[in-house]
């Protein structure tokens, strides 16, 4: 009785709010749905979220719960808000009813557009939301605009607001530091508020990634468990907030999940007829385990979420860790010609290229004076451009644009384009300051010094895009009596110069680099062709880093480069490299003749295999974590090709390695193994070389784990043959 009166009540609902036929409001992709109705109120309900019905009509046959979609402050339940405002007459209070929805499909995406109001002000939020069909991930958004008499304030602004009912929860976060980026940690939540923040307004993913994942009722598996993957596209302060609370004994706890731009000192300032755009929360449902969320995550990331995703990944030889800043037009010119020696794509110079009041010959001064340094370079950037072009390289170039010495001409003539506190000691990292970027004039710089160095000369093809500092000194003699829109409005400056330099630039290749891995997020990677994901390159802690990573971003957009770092032989740190986007930042010089045949060979290999690597299906085997070996495997989207990766790090005496089960492949393919990377005259590793299988055979069976020893690495080429 009780269930047909609540039927009852819902298609009431329907025909009120939503007109006849159209309700419930469904976002939905091949395998994942996410429902909303409406309550007696008129606010959003979230009816389900989880599988897809086949038949969508059935949405309906499901009683509603009523509990409101989205918290807002001050008005309703008292949880966690998704958004808060103090409007123009100093109302602390929102209150969001439906005005119209309106869905959307366009290819492979359905979009869909909610008008929320407050019923007793002319503010209102629209919810937008793309669902990738194929990929099953959605993005979604909102954006604010209101028209009261004067500007109101926001103080919350959640990008997304999940709600999920479980007896308990598994969350795994990504946390770290320099050189040593996500690492991974799997809790229960306890009951109450759980946060994963940035407070450090840029460079902000320093210390925690803005990404999670997370399972009910128990840990999920690589390959089993429902997961929900989410990521927050935003380069600056992000909160990701978990409220876990006692619900009722039939549906356990309640989970709200609320990614959003941190409010930490930000309550923003709104002036009427303008928009507040919140950034995109990216996120998947899997049914398989976190290996198929990430693969899910890894298909939109290369099809929709990183600039140019789908293009050919270039390989590169840097100088930074072979030179540092002590370098001059000769050394360059050589390396430039050792760069084509082996083979690779790009050479790319890096720091200390600039500066001639003060010289950038160290990281205490120069920066901000973007003219190339006479005595390195007499002949300036344009005599290296034509090194490289008749060395057939593609030249490419570090910038730090955001950033100023103070011991720098740009400094002494604007004093006041930086961040810095009135009547405090100016808090320097790295030896320098912020550039103001909510300032358009300062924005403008910015644009222009990228601008110039690429106009002038046409032949620089890559740009290496650095941020070597978090915000201190939060204070902007611009914003004025704005400052708590300082944190929000310095990542819009940068947006804004990035959408400004893509629109005239649209073909350069650019790596996001922060520090090591400061800025990996797919706010920048919008603009970004990859990121660097950590200076720390020794290979033997660099797996662990290209392993965490790998759980949202796709491994052929992690920059990875063999250098000095560590003591490994250099098969070791190829085969590690080689896992990401392949690179050198060593001198080629110091290798003997057998090692550089190896590093021409892998170069060779990548080129071949790069489509795999950037479009292929990513399984992780074996985490470093458990054992001392790790292995993943990435497979073709046709599954002719695949490539599989072992590692031994650090056998310990009574370590047991299982035998390898391939994942991925066709059942009724049969497959050649070969193994690659092999220094000359090396003798396989695999005994298997050259041996065919059906993939049947090797994913229930699969082959004996063949490395024996430490540091041992071997890169097998699975090719289906007919
Ligand atoms: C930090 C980056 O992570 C390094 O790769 C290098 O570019 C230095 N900055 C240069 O200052």
């Amino acid at each position: 009785m009780k269930q047909k009166f609540t039927l009852l009540l819902l298609s009431f609902c329907t025909t009120l709010f939503f007109g006849q036929g159209k309700m419930p409001i469904i976002i939905s992709t091949n395998n994942t749905a996410l429902v909303y109705t409406l309550n007696h109120k008129k606010q959003l309900t979230q009816l389900y979220f989880g599988k897809a019905l086949q038949n969508a009509n059935e949405y309906n046959l499901k009683s509603p719960n009523n509990l409101p979609a989205i918290i807002t402050a001050g008005a309703g339940p008292v949880r966690e808000p998704a958004f808060g405002v103090t409007h123009a007459d100093h109302n602390p209070s929102l209150e969001l009813v439906y005005v119209n929805h309106q869905t959307t499909q366009n290819g492979d995406i359905q979009e869909t557009k909610i008008e929320l109001k407050d019923p007793a002000y002319p503010f209102y939020i629209t919810l937008y939301f793309k669902a990738y069909q194929k990929e099953n991930v959605i993005e979604q958004w909102a954006v604010v605009k209101h028209q009261e008499k004067a500007a109101v304030t926001l103080n919350h602004f959640a990008s997304a607001f999940l709600q999920l009912t479980a007896n308990q929860y598994y969350l795994t976060h990504f946390f770290g530091d320099w050189a040593n980026e996500m690492r991974i940690e799997e809790t229960k939540l306890p009951e109450g508020i759980h946060s994963i923040q940035s407070k450090l307004g840029t460079r902000a993913t320093n210390f925690d990634n803005p990404s999670f994942m997370l399972s009910v009722d128990q840990p999920a598996s690589e390959n089993s468990g429902e997961v929900l993957a989410g990521t927050l596209a935003w380069s600056g302060n992000f909160n990701l907030d978990f409220e876990n609370i006692q619900y009722s004994e039939d549906f356990g706890n309640l989970l709200q999940v609320l990614p959003s731009i941190n409010n930490y000192d930000s309550d923003y300032v709104l002036k009427p007829n303008t928009e507040f755009k919140t950034p995109t929360f990216i996120y998947t449902l899997s049914y398989k385990g976190k290996g198929q969320a990430s693969r899910n995550l890894h298909h939109w990331a290369i099809n929709y979420g990183v600039y140019h995703g789908q293009n050919h990944k270039r390989t590169l030889l840097n100088n930074w860790e072979a030179t540092q800043f002590n370098f001059d037009e000769q050394k360059l010119t050589h390396l430039i010609e050792n760069a084509h020696e082996i083979g690779v794509d790009v050479f790319l110079l890096d720091d200390g290229w600039f500066g001639n009041k003060y010289p950038r010959n160290s990281d205490n001064a120069g920066l901000g004076d973007w003219e190339p340094n006479k005595k390195k370079l007499p002949d300036g950037l344009p005599f290296l451009v034509d090194q490289a072009k008749k060395n057939k390289v593609m030249f490419g170039i570090w910038v730090e644009p955001e950033m100023v010495n103070p011991k720098s001409e740009l400094y002494e003539k604007h004093p006041d384009w930086v961040l810095k506190l009135p009547n405090r000691e100016t808090d320097l990292r790295r030896s320098q300051l912020v550039l103001d970027l909510t300032n358009p004039k300062v924005q403008d710089y910015v644009f222009g010094v990228v601008d110039k160095i690429l106009t002038q000369n046409p032949g620089i093809g890559y740009i290496k895009w650095d941020c070597n500092r978090y915000m201190t000194n939060p204070y902007s003699p611009y914003l004025k009596d704005k400052q708590s829109n300082l944190f929000i409005d310095y990542t819009l400056g940068l947006y804004s110069v990035l959408n400004k330099l893509r629109q005239k630039h649209p073909n350069i290749e650019l790596m996001w680099c922060s520090g090591g891995g400061g800025r990996a997020e797919y706010g920048g990677l919008k603009y970004a062709d990859e990121f660097w994901p950590s200076d720390n390159t020794d290979p033997l802690q660099r797996i662990y880093i290209q392993y965490g990573y790998s759980y949202f971003f796709p491994m052929s957009i992690q920059a990875a480069h063999v250098t000095n770092w560590g003591n490994q032989p250099l098969k070791f740190k190829i085969d590690v490299a080689m896992a990401g986007k392949l690179g050198f930042d060593i001198q080629i010089d110091e290798m003997k003749p057998e090692e550089k045949e190896l590093a021409k060979t892998a170069v060779q290999n990548y080129k071949r295999l790069e489509t795999v690597i950037n479009e292929g299906s990513l399984y992780r085997l074996k985490a470093p974590y458990n054992s001392h070996n790790a292995s993943w495997m990435i497979v073709s989207p046709n599954q002719d090709k695949a490539i599989f990766y072992a590692y031994n790090l650090n056998v310990l005496f009574g370590d047991v390695f299982e035998p390898i089960k391939f994942q991925g492949l066709d059942s009724k393919k049969r497959y050649r193994l070969t193994e690659i990377n092999l220094m000359q005259n090396q003798k396989p590793q695999v005994p298997q070389n050259n041996q065919t299988f059906s993939g049947d055979y090797l994913m229930k069976i699969g082959i004996p784990w063949y490395l024996n020893g430490s540091i041992k690495s071997s890169i097998l080429e699975l090719n289906a043959i007919n």
